[in-house]
């Protein structure tokens, strides 16, 4: 996230709804990631939150009236609009997106909004009954079709105590929604096949073997591939993160389940990434019934699991194959050994045990090795921004790939 609007100009605008309040984080939000946040407020928004916390924040005057004001407020509605990178409303009320589907211009907003040729991200908040209404839903499939990015609300218990569809998602939610529209769309029309997380190898009903992982680095990756335009599966373990936006998302809990799936979707993948912690052994038989504790020890029986990287690299065809290799000794040796032998194209080596690095941190100090033979160690760096940078290398390999075929 650090850095990641650093540059950008965004204009936030902040409509008469209860989850106005949620406003004034996304907007510390957007200023954390570097950006440069003007608020735009309805003359409702005031009866919510207080205009003071917004210019005390952004260190800009709230742009709320068209007429008096700054020397400058009568044509902030074009300077604004000009200067934008992107246009977030949130929350916006079934009001303004019936003005906004209808053209009208008879405040500060709906005037700006108007003269935005940047981005618009929408994010309706209400009332579940409001945002079911007909007319409602009319005009914001009229937004949508005028080029609007809807944020679609999130469903619960709302503050009027209904349940149902309207709540606003949340902040970081929207933030990731709009950092996603900056990406350049490079792997548009590239499927590309993510494992993550850590599997479950059952002993009896309520135990069972596993790792630590928390699968943080596969779903960064994940998110990173379709915020930059792919078709994303992403083959889960268990673990306690969120999907991410685009990215459609497939539980697995033992290694068997997760070869299987992974197996299913080989062939209609064009780039296959193997982030998961996947247990190399499996209890060779599961008790029925949760076993007792009795006086002494017991031994439990362990196989192998099918070695999915490997059979990954034996079906290899026109994919590009990338694995990650955790070590707690020898990273080099072990990565340069397990590239080869199991014919990848990429592997991305860490070594756990540091609490920077590897498992259930949020950054990560990768070393990629390629089958050029080149190795490049990254610093340490937040686990969204390597995997910006392994899907990088992966591009890179894909031109290099395109300019042999074409020769
Ligand atoms: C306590 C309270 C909460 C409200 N919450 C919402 C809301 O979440 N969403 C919405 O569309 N309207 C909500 N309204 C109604 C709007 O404030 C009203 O439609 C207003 O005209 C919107 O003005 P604006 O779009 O110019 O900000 C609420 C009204 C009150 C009194």
């Amino acid at each position: 996230m650090q850095n990641s609007l650093s540059g950008k100009h965004i204009v936030l605008c902040v409509c008469g709804g209860i989850a106005a309040y949620k406003s004034v984080e996304l907007l510390r939000l957007f200023q954390k990631a570097g950006a440069d946040v003007k608020v735009v407020m309805t003359g409702n928004a005031e009866h919510f939150v207080g205009s003071m916390t917004f210019e005390a924040i952004s260190g800009h005057p709230v742009f709320k009236g068209m007429y008096g004001g700054a020397p400058d407020a009568e044509m902030r509605h074009i300077a604004w609009a000009d200067e934008a990178d992107a246009v977030v409303i949130a929350p916006a009320t079934a009001n303004i997106i019936g003005k906004l589907a209808n053209g009208i211009a008879d405040d500060a907003m709906t005037t700006f909004m108007l003269a935005v040729t940047a981005p618009k991200i929408i994010c309706p908040s209400m009332n579940t009954h409001m945002y079911e209404n007909r007319a409602v839903q009319r005009n914001i499939d009229t937004l949508e079709g005028d080029g609007f990015v809807i944020v679609d609300p999130g469903e619960g218990e709302l503050a009027c105590g209904a349940v149902g569809a309207g709540r606003l998602p949340e902040p970081g939610y929207i933030f990731d929604r709009v950092v996603s529209i900056f990406f350049s769309k490079d792997f548009k029309g590239k499927k590309v096949l993510v494992t993550a997380g850590p599997t479950r190898e059952a002993i009896d009903p309520v135990r069972f073997v596993s790792n630590p992982s928390s699968g943080k680095m596969g779903y960064a990756i994940a998110k990173a591939a379709a915020d930059r335009g792919a078709e994303v599966i992403l083959i889960s373990g268990p673990t306690n993160l969120k999907t991410p936006y685009g990215v459609s998302r497939n539980d697995v809990v033992s290694a068997g389940e997760m070869a299987d799936a992974v197996f299913d979707q080989v062939d209609a993948a064009d780039i296959i990434i193997k982030v998961a912690a996947v247990s190399d052994y499996t209890p060779s038989s599961k008790a029925e019934h949760k076993i007792k504790k009795g006086e002494g020890g017991i031994s439990i029986k362990m196989e192998r699991t099918v070695d999915i990287l490997a059979e990954l690299g034996r079906r290899k065809k026109h994919q590009i194959l990338v694995g990650f290799a955790a070590e707690t000794q020898n990273l080099k040796d072990n990565a340069l050994d397990k590239l080869n032998r199991k014919n990848l194209d990429i592997i991305a080596g860490n070594l756990v045990g540091d609490p920077s690095s590897g498992f259930n941190s949020d950054t990560n100090k990768i070393n990629l090795f390629l089958k050029d033979g080149s190795i490049e160690e990254l610093p340490e760096m937040d686990k969204d921004a390597a995997a910006h940078v392994l899907l990088d290398r992966i591009a890179s390999r894909i031109m290099e790939t395109q300019s042999k075929n074409n020769n």
